[in-house]
């Protein structure tokens, strides 16, 4: 259920992804979407593709205002030398003046760097106007909860976690709900393999649609904002579609019982997970 008093609601629900995607690839797969009709792009300093990134948005028709782009601050710029610099760098080659999102990548390893200090930067950076929101990736319960002591109610737009049918989160997103915090779920697809799930089969079947259509339609179902990725223009079209599939309470209910806590993204600095 949405929470009245719930941050981050100007994030559009459906995004595109550009984890792994290097060059023209990240290029190509950011134009195809914007022509999709696409309008929110998730990348990371990490990801070492902001400048393809950039250059999709700026040779594209559609108009810089009407996208939302999120990027996310690494692990070794959390410290206060070399915050703002790292988030001008990105701005620099995204060929903005501004992200619409500005989200800490991974909470810092072992907590190397202290979160009031790196989440004072990210405030910082709102302030300066370097980013419209700003928000978090891969925090714990633990540490959502300090991040709002830090911050205060309302300031956080959104988590961003691994959220698909093996690994529903539920823990996390239920505290991010009350906290106000919009939850972004990503890798939706598990990397391709709940596309090939008997239990998403048979409901693709039943609605005549592709198993990625269902499991968009299940995150967006969850009130979930859901970032897939994809480098061809045919996947880009099937996920956009998919905001047009209504799922009944009995897919909903079958695909989250899929649960099996099964994590693809686990870094060995990631925080001991919920
Ligand atoms: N905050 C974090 O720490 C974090 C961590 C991981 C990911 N992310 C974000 O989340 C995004 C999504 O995660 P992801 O890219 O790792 O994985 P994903 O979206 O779960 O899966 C991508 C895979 O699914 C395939 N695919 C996409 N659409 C398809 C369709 N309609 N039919 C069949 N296959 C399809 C793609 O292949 P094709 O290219 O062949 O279509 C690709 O192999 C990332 O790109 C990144 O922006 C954030």
């Amino acid at each position: 259920m949405t929470n009245a008093n719930q941050s981050g609601s100007n994030i559009p629900a459906l995004g595109v992804g550009t984890f792994r995607l290097k060059d023209d690839e990240a290029y190509n797969s950011v134009s195809m979407a914007l022509e999709v009709g696409f309008r929110h792009i998730d990348t990371a300093q990490i990801y070492g593709n902001e400048e393809a990134v950039g250059r999709a948005i700026k040779d594209s028709a559609v108009a810089r205002e009407e996208i939302f782009v999120t990027t996310k601050v690494w692990n070794d710029k959390l410290n206060k030398a070399k915050f703002v610099n790292s988030v001008k760098e990105s701005l620099t080659k995204l060929q903005l003046s501004y992200v619409d999102l500005l989200l800490i990548h991974w909470p810092s390893p072992e907590n190397g760097e202290s979160m009031e200090e790196y989440l004072g930067e990210l405030l910082r950076v709102k302030q300066m106007g370097l980013t419209k929101e700003i928000g978090i990736s891969n925090f714990t319960i633990a540490q959502i909860e300090q991040a709002v002591s830090i911050l205060g109610n309302g300031v956080i737009a959104t988590n961003q976690i691994e959220v698909h049918p093996y690994l529903t989160n539920e823990k996390v997103r239920a505290v991010c709900n009350t906290h106000g915090i919009k939850v972004t779920g990503y890798m939706p697809f598990a990397v391709g393999k709940v596309l090939k799930d008997d239990t998403i089969l048979n409901i693709a079947d039943k609605h005549g649609v592709s198993a990625a259509e269902v499991v968009v339609a299940w995150e967006l179902a969850h009130d979930l904002v859901t970032i897939p990725s994809s480098t061809k223009r045919k996947n880009l079209e099937t996920n956009f579609t998919a905001q047009q599939l209504r799922l009944d309470a009995d897919d909903i209910a079958k695909i989250d019982a899929l649960d099996r806590g099964d994590r693809q993204a686990a870094p060995d600095f990631s925080p001991a997970w919920d």
